[in-house]
């Protein structure tokens, strides 16, 4: 039995490969490359194309043997969608139906999904747990609630099992295998302040002074990369033997300020970050932390890399080696 992991090239996606397969799974990458990276995928087989192409999709659940899909393959910004919302609509609700409905037919009932703390919207409580109301600020996030909602319906109808992790914001890179964060464009806080600060852009922006928190900037709650690749693999385990539809928030749980984590990049480069201070963004809340109580109870998640300064200076050791991304 193997693992169909979808955006298995993506920056998630391929440190979560490395976890499962560093665990003894037999894992199978499909991934069209528009944001994903051939070198990011070591020592497993990756079929290009799209998870809409259910011919596709079925010769590699029957070459296989698939019984489990990790799915991250989707659009994921948040100005974007706000601007294209039926490209985000197609491309993450109608493509993951289509997905679903493959794997229906060909009787793969246990879906790991990527989800976000998108789906909260404006938080009414701090910190977040998954009963806190979802209300979208953004075509992304409506669009990821509504696949959340679809799982839940699939199982319902079909008996498709899943569970829909709610990542906050991921950062940092892997300890051992060349692999990082390298999304194009880049809009991650982390990864556009050590770039700032390394000297591979000219500057950050740092959008609102005047919040609500210790030092007027947003507060964000950061987890590693890696951390959140255990949270699947663990998830992936508990779907052998628990049916259902569920949902679990991954974060931390401890809110840092944009401007602490600048201080912190200039220390752990010795550099200083080039920032500039601009008005709030529209959208955005002053501040994201999630309460993950339940996947450290349910789960079993015992994250072990997500201090700040872990997180970054894995980042900064990426960024440091790969100046120009996977192209280099
Ligand atoms: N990065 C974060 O902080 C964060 C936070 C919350 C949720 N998420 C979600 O996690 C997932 C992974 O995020 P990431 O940062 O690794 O993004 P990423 O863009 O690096 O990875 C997504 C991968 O999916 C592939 N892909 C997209 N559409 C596809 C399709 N139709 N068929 C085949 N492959 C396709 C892309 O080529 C890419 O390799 C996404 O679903 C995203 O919405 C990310």
């Amino acid at each position: 039995m193997a693992i169909l992991v979808t955006g298995g090239a993506g920056y998630i996606g391929s440190h979560t490969v490395a976890e499962l397969v560093d665990r003894g799974y037999e894992v199978v990458v499909l991934d069209n490359l528009r944001q994903g990276h051939r070198l990011a995928i070591h020592g497993v087989p990756l079929y290009e194309g799209d998870i809409a192409d259910r011919e596709l999709v079925t010769q590699v659940i029957r070459s296989h043997g698939i019984d489990t899909v990790v799915h991250f393959a989707a659009l994921s910004l948040v100005g974007e969608s706000v601007q294209q919302p039926l490209d985000y609509y197609e491309a993450n609700v109608c493509k993951t139906r289509t997905l679903l409905d493959t794997l229906v037919t060909e009787k793969v009932l246990r879906i790991v999904f990527s989800s976000t703390a998108a789906t909260y919207g404006e938080p009414v409580e701090v910190p977040i747990a998954e009963e806190h109301p979802t209300v979208p600020t953004n075509p992304y996030g409506d669009t990821k609630l509504a696949i959340e909602r679809m799982l839940t319906s699939c199982y319902q109808a079909y008996g498709l099992s899943s569970i829909s992790l709610r990542y906050f914001n991921a950062a940092g890179a892997h300890h051992a295998l060349p692999i990082g964060e390298n999304h194009l464009p880049e809009t991650h806080l982390i990864p556009l302040v050590v770039q700032a600060a390394l000297g591979l852009r000219e500057q950050i922006t740092v959008f609102g002074t005047d919040y609500d928190t210790p030092d007027g900037t947003c507060v964000r709650d950061y987890v590693h990369v890696m951390d959140l690749a255990q949270a699947h693999r663990l998830a992936v385990e508990r779907l052998r033997h628990v049916e259902g539809a569920e949902v679990y928030n991954l974060g931390n749980g401890k809110g840092f300020t944009v401007n602490e984590v600048i201080r912190m990049v200039g220390v752990a480069t010795g550099k200083c970050v080039p920032t500039l201070y601009g008005p709030r963004r529209a959208g955005d809340p002053a501040v994201l932390v999630a309460s993950s109580r339940r996947a450290h109870d349910i789960l079993g998640w015992a994250p072990q890399h997500s201090d700040l300064e872990t997180i970054i200076k894995s980042a900064v050791t990426w960024h440091q080696s790969h100046p120009g991304g996977f192209e280099e």
